[in-house]
Parts: C-alpha cells; sequence; structure tokens
C-alpha cells in the first residue's frame, strides 16, 4: 500500500509536458513536434530515434534550449524553459547543457585548448582556472598533447573528442549528443559510442540523437519519434525485441 516508486517520485532533470513546434507554411501547418510528452532522470543514457523529418531535430533543439515550443512547458533542472527569452536561454544552456555535434563546431582558427576553455569563458572564469579545467578535460577524453593543435590538424575521431572536452568541461547535468558519429567510420564510431558509455556510468545523464537503429541501441532507454510523435518509448531490450 505504502509502495513508492522511487524513480517517479524524483524530479526529472527533463520533463517536457505536451510540447507542441508548429511552422505555419502558407496556407498548411507543418507539426514538427506535436504533443510530445518526456521525462529523463538523472544518470540515463536515452536515444531518441526516427527517420529523416520525424522530429529529431526539433525535439533536441527544444531540450538543448536552442528553441522554445509553440505550445506545452518544459522544466529543465526544475527550471520552466519554454518561456524563457534568448539571453536567459543562453544562460541555462551554458550552465547546464555539454553539446557533441555531428560536424565537431570546432572554431577553426583557435588551437585545441583555446576551443575546450571556450565554455569557461562565457561562465566567467578565470585564465588560470580555464586552463587547468580544459587540460584536464582534454586529458579525459586522451588528446592533451595535442593542445596546440588547430581542429584542422587533428583527424575526424580527434576533433570529436575535443568537443566531447569541450561538452564536459563546464561539468553540466546533461550531454546532448546530436548524431554524434554521424561523419566517422566505424571504428573511430565505436570509440567514441564507447566514451559515450563511460561517462554515463561515471554519473553522467546523456541524450543521444541519431536516426540509425544500431547506434540508438547502445543506449539503455530508447525514444522513437514518428511524425511529431512518439511511437516507443522503453528499455534498449525491448526495443530491440520489437524490430525482430
Ligand atoms: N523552420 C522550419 N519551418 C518549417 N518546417 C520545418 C522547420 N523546421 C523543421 N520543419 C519540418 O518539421 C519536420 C521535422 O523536422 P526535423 O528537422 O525536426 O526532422 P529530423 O528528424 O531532424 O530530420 P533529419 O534526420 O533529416 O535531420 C519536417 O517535416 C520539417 O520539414
Ligand atoms: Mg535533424
Amino acid at each position: 500500500m505504502n509502495e513508492v516508486n522511487l524513480e517517479e517520485e524524483k524530479e526529472p532533470l527533463i520533463n517536457l509536458i505536451n510540447i507542441y513546434k508548429i511552422y505555419q507554411m502558407g496556407n498548411t501547418e507543418v507539426r514538427a513536434s506535436n504533443g510530445i510528452n518526456l521525462k529523463i532522470h538523472k544518470g540515463e543514457f536515452v536515444a531518441i530515434v526516427g527517420k529523416s523529418g520525424s522530429g529529431k531535430s526539433t525535439i533536441m533543439n527544444i531540450i538543448g534550449a536552442l528553441d522554445v515550443p509553440t505550445q506545452g512547458q518544459y522544466i529543465l533542472d526544475g527550471q520552466d524553459v519554454s518561456t524563457m527569452r534568448d539571453d536567459e536561454l543562453a544562460e541555462v544552456r551554458n550552465k547546464t547543457i555539454g553539446f557533441i555535434f555531428q560536424q565537431y563546431n570546432l572554431l577553426a582558427k583557435q588551437n585545441i585548448l583555446d576551443n575546450v576553455e571556450l565554455p569557461l569563458l562565457y561562465a566567467g572564469l578565470r585564465k588560470s582556472e580555464r586552463r587547468e579545467r580544459a587540460i584536464a578535460s582534454l586529458e579525459r577524453v586522451g588528446i592533451a598533447d595535442k593542445w596546440k593543435n588547430k581542429p584542422n590538424q587533428l583527424s575526424g575521431g580527434q576533433q570529436q573528442r575535443v568537443s566531447v572536452a569541450r561538452a564536459l568541461v563546464g561539468n553540466p547535468s546533461l550531454i546532448l549528443a546530436d548524431e554524434p558519429t554521424g561523419a566517422l567510420d566505424s571504428k573511430t564510431s565505436r570509440e567514441v559510442l564507447d566514451f559515450l558509455n563511460v561517462l554515463n556510468l561515471e554519473g553522467n545523464t546523456i541524450v543521444l540523437i541519431t536516426h540509425d537503429n544500431s547506434i540508438a541501441e547502445e543506449a539503455n532507454r530508447v525514444v522513437r519519434i514518428q511524425d511529431g510523435v512518439i511511437v516507443f518509448d522503453g528499455p534498449v531490450e525491448d526495443y530491440k525485441r520489437s524490430r525482430t
């Protein structure tokens, strides 16, 4: 009678409540998100998977506080993000989220160390502390010896590791990876996926966006979207079974 489900009781890190993103295209409306409800707790490793045009980027932009929904509420780490102004969103992004993108998004003219320091610069940290933390983060991904190099002097896999170091440097509550292996060969993809797994085992919350089922199945929980709605949400074992 008095049993409580601890998972349900805890405040989720991500709480998307009836999220809609509607684009008006002339006389027709495109419902890129069409009523999405999703809770993600601290420490989870969740993949959001769907075909091209299913609404992955739309929901990732909302989860990542890059965009706000047309309708619905988004609570991130206890804060209502859905009604924030751009400058408030930027601050939430900087404090709460580490981004990993398919194209690494490193600054070409800056060296590796400066690239990794960047989120800390926005956060207003002193130079000496920025250096120290950025080097520690580069060491964590095993690439500190390249700190002086420019991004184009590194392989794709190494550049992605730098972008992982940059995502981690501010100690974010959430790591949001958008097709992180999209530009990598299979061996390097494996390295990046293994690394995401390690980060998750260390307690980091990871949301991975992909169109590729075999990549999605690296996560512990899979959320499948189609036409802006969730059509599957459950443990990876159940997802694999649903596909056979
Ligand atoms: N700015 C926009 N204006 C109008 N329609 C849009 C806009 N952005 C996205 N859409 C539409 O919303 C739907 C979902 O797009 P979204 O970019 O989220 O898909 P996706 O799953 O990320 O696809 P992909 O795998 O190709 O990146 C698509 O039909 C798309 O055409
Ligand atoms: Mg997309």
